[in-house]
This record gives C-alpha cells, structure tokens and sequence, in this order.
C-alpha cells in the first residue's frame, strides 16, 4: 500500500497527514502532529500507555494502522483541559496523589474518561475492570481508583448543579 494522506479530527481540530501503512496511531499522534502526551511504552498493545479515545472509544493507538482510521475523531490527553482548567478526571489525579511517575497517566485518563461518558457513577470494580489494560509500573493503583471514584463524584455534583442552574 502506498504512502496516503489521512484526515482525523483531533481533540476537534480537523488534522491531515502522509501515512505509511506501517504508521500507528500512536507515532502520527506524537512524531506528525506534535501531540506528545499519548505515551509509547511496550508498541505492543500490554501496556495501555498509549490509550486514546477513537470515535469515543479507549483503544490502544499502538495497535491502529492510522491509514485505517481515516476520517475518525480522536480524542487525546491535550484536549481535556479547558485552557487553565483541567478536567474533573486531570484535577482528581493531581488532588489525590494519582500520578506518581506520571508516564501511564494519560492513558489511564483518557480510560477513565471513556468509563466515566458511559457509566457516570461506577462502582469500584467497574473503575478497576475500565484500567484493567492500564499498567503502572508504579503499582500504585489505589489513588488511581480513588482518583477515579472522586472525579466521578465531582462530575456529577457538577453537572447536577448546571442543571438545576438551567
Ligand atoms: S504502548 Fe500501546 S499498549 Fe503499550
Ligand atoms: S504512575 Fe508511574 S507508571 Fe503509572
């Protein structure tokens, strides 16, 4: 297959670029469109680093030929935050202690994010089953639940009060 132009729209930003069939996701996220926060570790699909949002679901960009993926929307670590304001998931982390080295944390965001769209309230098992692709070497996974847990918990009683505020 030969080298093609691929469009993605990008943390909403539409993104095009040159692909060769063996280029990931994951490489064409950090080498062609500058994006660095999605995080390479095994580039075989065990670790979950590299986890992004594809059309709103968490997929290890490791593993996705981006030439297959044309016109998709995706969804990185870079396009949570609201400029200065981080998002409930980001803010939950960093009050609780959950980065530690920090290199598995944007995937086990962006994890956590697809779990909270789908499940606003879950349960500690549901937390642990969503990271369950999510590796720390750290094993530090508790304030990595709790962190989950309580951005679910601030997310709520956020949208809740937009709500009443309507
Ligand atoms: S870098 Fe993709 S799963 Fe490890
Ligand atoms: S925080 Fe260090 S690998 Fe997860």
């Amino acid at each position: 297959m030969p080298v093609r132009i691929v469009n993605l729209k990008v943390n909403g930003v539409d993104q095009a670029f040159m692909a060769k069939p063996e280029t990931t996701l994951l490489l064409a996220l950090r080498e062609q469109l500058g994006l660095m926060g999605t995080k390479r570790g095994c580039a075989q699909g065990a670790c979950g680093s590299c986890t992004v949002l594809l059309d709103g679901a968490p997929v290890v960009s490791c593993l996705v030929p981006a030439v297959t993926i044309d016109g998709a929307d995706i969804a990185t670590v870079e396009g949570l935050a609201d400029g200065p304001v981080l998002s409930d998931v980001q803010q939950a982390f960093l009050d609780g202690f959950a980065t530690q080295c920090g290199f598995c944390t944007p995937g086990m965001i962006m994890s956590a994010e697809a779990l909270l769209a789908r499940n606003p309230d879950p349960t500690s098992d549901e937390v642990n089953e969503a990271i369950s692709g999510n590796v720390c070497r750290c094993t530090g996974y508790a304030p990595i639940v709790s962190a989950i847990l309580d951005a679910a918990q601030r997310r709520r009683r956020r949208t809740g009060s937009e709500e009443a505020a309507l």
